[in-house]
C-alpha cells in the first residue's frame, strides 16, 4: 500500500480544535518537530480570525522549542502532560493558560491506556524508516508511542533523513499488558531485551508521511563549575565508600541519572573512578558523558528511554553506531522507569532536587512552593524504589539569598521515606536507619552551607516536642524572607512565632 506524502502544514491543516495528540519521544530526541510548529502557526491563524483553537498534548516526557515552545507562544495547548521544561509553556502553565498535569513518567502510557485521559485523536511519530505493513523504526527517543499510536484514531508520521536506519536494533518495544492481565517484566539485568525492535501499528491508520531533516538540537553541556564538581565528586566519594563497605554487591548495581549539569558531572567523576568497577545503567535518558564512559569501557550497557545527547555528540554516534549498537538499548518509559523492574535489579537512583528540608523531604518541581518549574519527570519512579536512592542539589542558590536546604521544603515530591542520601557541595548525610533529628543534624551539618547552619539549628531548637519537631508557624520562614525581602538568611522565626 502506497502512503500519502504531505507537508508538515498540510498534516497540520489535519488537526481540530479540541484534538487531542500523543507525540513520540522523550526530551528532544524522538519527537517530531516539524508538524507542531504548523500547528501552532494554524492557531496563529485561527486566534487571529477569532476562533478558539487549542489542542491537548501528551508527549514521553519533555520535548523542545519546536514543540512546547511554538505551541505556547501560539497559545494552544490546551491540556499537557506528563513532563515539560521549556520557558515559554512554564509560564503559560504558572498563568493558568495551559492546564498541565504533572506525573510520574512510569504511569502516563498505563493511565492512557485505562481510558483517565480521553481518546486520542492524533498520534505523530518521529521515524528513521516506515515499511508498507507499517513497521517503524523509531529515532532515538521513545517515550509513549507504543500506547499514542495504538490507541490513536490515525497517525503521522514524520520520516527524518538525519536518522540512520542501522538504528535498527537498538529498540526493545513493548506495551504492557493492563490489570487484571499484567505478567511479570521479564528484565532480570538491565540488558535483557524482551520486545521487538521496531514499532508495529496499523497501517492503514497512517494518514500522512512528512519529510524532516532535522538533529534534534539539544545544546552541549558547559564545563561543569566548581560547585557542580564538588557535588558530583562528594556522590562518587559516598558511592566508592559504599563499595569498600561490602553494602553494594561486587559486580556493582546499575545506575541512573537525572539530567542536567550536576548528573553529567557525576557521570564524568564515575569515569574517572579507579575504586568502582565497571557498571550499567539503567536509567531513562542518558546524556554525553554516558558516550564516554562507554568509550573507555566503564560503562558497558545503558538501558534507557532516550539517547538524550548534543548534536555533535549524535554525530560521533551516528558516524560509529556499531560500536554502540549492542550497548544501548532504548525502551518505552513504562519499563525504562518501572518500578517492578528498578526494585528488582536494584537501581542507584541520583536525582536533583530544588530544595530538600532537615528532616529528609525533597521538593523537585515547586520553585518556592508554588511556580512549577519542570516537573517530577521519572524522578518518583527510581527514588520510591530504587535500591539506594541520592539527592543531590548545591548548598546555596542565587548568590546565598537562597538556602536549597530549608526547614521544610515548600511542595513535597519526595518524603523522608524514599530518600536515602542528601548530597550538596558542602558533604554527604546519610540518612539511613536515622530518626528525625538525627536526621535534622546529620543534614544540617553536612549539607547546609555553613552561613545558614545556626539558623537551622535555631529552628530544630525552637521545636516543642512531637517526632519530627516542626513549628508549623515558622516552617517556611526562609521562604517567606525570600518572597519578603528577598533573601533567606533575613528568617525571622519570631515573627511567626
Ligand atoms: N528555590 C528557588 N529557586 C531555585 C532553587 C530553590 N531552592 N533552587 C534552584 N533554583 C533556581 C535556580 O537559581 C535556577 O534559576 P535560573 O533559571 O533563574 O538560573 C533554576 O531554579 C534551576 O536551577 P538549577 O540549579 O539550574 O537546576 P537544574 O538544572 O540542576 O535542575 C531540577 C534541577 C530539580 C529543576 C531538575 O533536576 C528537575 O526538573 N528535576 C525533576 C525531574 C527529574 O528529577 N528528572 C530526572 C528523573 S530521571
Amino acid at each position: 500500500m502506497g502512503f500519502n506524502y504531505m507537508t508538515a502544514q498540510e498534516a497540520a491543516e489535519m488537526i481540530k480544535n479540541g484534538d487531542t495528540i500523543g507525540l513520540s519521544g522523550f526530551t528532544a530526541p524522538g519527537t517530531p518537530k516539524a508538524i507542531s510548529e504548523e500547528i501552532a502557526a494554524k492557531a496563529v491563524r485561527e486566534h487571529e480570525a477569532g476562533r478558539p483553537f487549542k489542542i491537548n498534548l501528551f508527549t514521553g516526557a519533555s520535548t523542545s522549542d519546536h514543540v512546547d515552545g511554538a505551541l505556547s507562544r501560539a497559545n494552544a495547548i490546551n491540556m499537557r502532560a506528563p513532563y515539560q521544561n521549556v520557558p515559554d509553556l512554564r509560564k503559560r502553565i504558572n498563568s493558568h493558560d495551559c492546564h498541565y498535569f504533572d506525573r510520574h513518567l512510569s504511569e502516563m502510557a498505563q493511565e492512557v491506556r485505562y481510558g483517565f485521559y480521553g481518546k486520542i485523536d492524533y498520534a505523530i511519530i518521529e521515524a528513521a524508516d516506515v515499511t508498507p505493513s507499517g513497521e517503524i523504526i523509531l529515532g532515538t527517543g521513545v517515550g509513549n508511542v507504543p500506547t499514542y499510536a495504538h490507541l490513536a484514531d490515525k497517525i503521522f508520521i514524520e520520516l527524518n533523513e538525519v536518522l540512520p536506519k542501522s538504528l535498527l536494533g537498538m529498540h526493545d518495544i513493548v506495551m504492557l499488558q493492563d490489570p487484571p492481565r499484567r505478567r511479570e517484566i521479564p528484565i532480570y539485568a538491565a540488558n535483557d531485551r524482551i520486545g521487538s525492535p521496531v514499532l508495529k501499528v496499523d497501517p492503514t491508520k497512517i494518514v500522512g508521511i512528512v519529510r524532516t531533516k532535522s538533529y534534534d538540537g539539544v545544546k552541549p553541556f558547559t564545563a561543569p563549575d566548581e560547585i557542580s564538581k564538588q557535588i558530583g565528586s562528594n556522590v562518587v566519594r559516598f558511592l566508592i565508600s559504599e563499595y569498600q563497605s561490602g553494602r553494594l554487591p561486587k559486580e556493582f548495581l546499575p545506575l541512573q541519572s537525572g539530567v542536567g549539569n550536576v548528573a553529567n558531572a557525576v557521570l564524568y567523576d564515575l569515569g574517572e573512578s579507579k575504586e568502582l568497577p565497571n557498571f550499567m545503567m539503567y536509567t531513562e535518558v542518558i546524556q554525553d558523558a554516558v558516550l564516554e564512559l562507554m568509550k573507555k569501557g566503564k560503562c558497558t550497557f545503558a538501558s534507557t528511554c532516550s539517547m538524550t545527547f548534543s548534536d555533535q555528540t549524535e554525530e560521533t554516534l551516528f558516524s560509529d553506531l556499531k560500536y554502540f549498537h549492542d550497548k544501548i538499548l532504548m525502551r518505552p518509559a513504562e519499563i525504562s522507569n518501572n518500578p517492578e523492574v528498578i526494585r528488582r535489579i536494584g537501581v542507584i537512583a541520583m536525582n536533583t532536587a530544588l530544595e530538600a528540608d532537615i528532616f529528609g523531604g525533597v521538593n523537585s518541581t515547586h520553585v518556592l512552593g508554588t511556580k512549577m518549574m519542570n516537573g517530577i519527570g521519572g524522578s518518583g519512579d527510581f527514588t520510591r524504589n530504587a535500591f539506594l536512592s541520592i539527592f543531590s542539589c548545591p548548598s546555596i542558590t542565587k548568590g546565598g539569598m537562597i538556602s536549597n536546604i530549608v526547614p521544610m521544603v515548600a511542595h513535597p515530591d519526595h518524603s523522608e521515606h524514599s530518600v536515602d542520601i542528601i548530597v550538596t557541595d558542602q558533604g554527604i548525610a546519610d540518612l539511613r536507619h536515622k530518626d528525625p533529628v538525627e536526621r535534622a543534624y546529620e543534614i544540617i551539618n553536612n549539607c547546609a552551607h555553613p552561613m545558614y547552619r545556626e539558623l537551622l539549628l535555631d529552628y530544630l531548637k525552637l521545636g516543642k516536642g512531637g517526632q519530627t519537631p516542626h513549628v508549623l508557624n515558622a516552617a517556611f520562614a526562609f521562604h517567606n524572607a525570600f518572597n519578603e525581602t528577598g533573601d533567606m538568611r533575613n528568617a525571622d522565626y519570631a515573627k511567626y512565632c
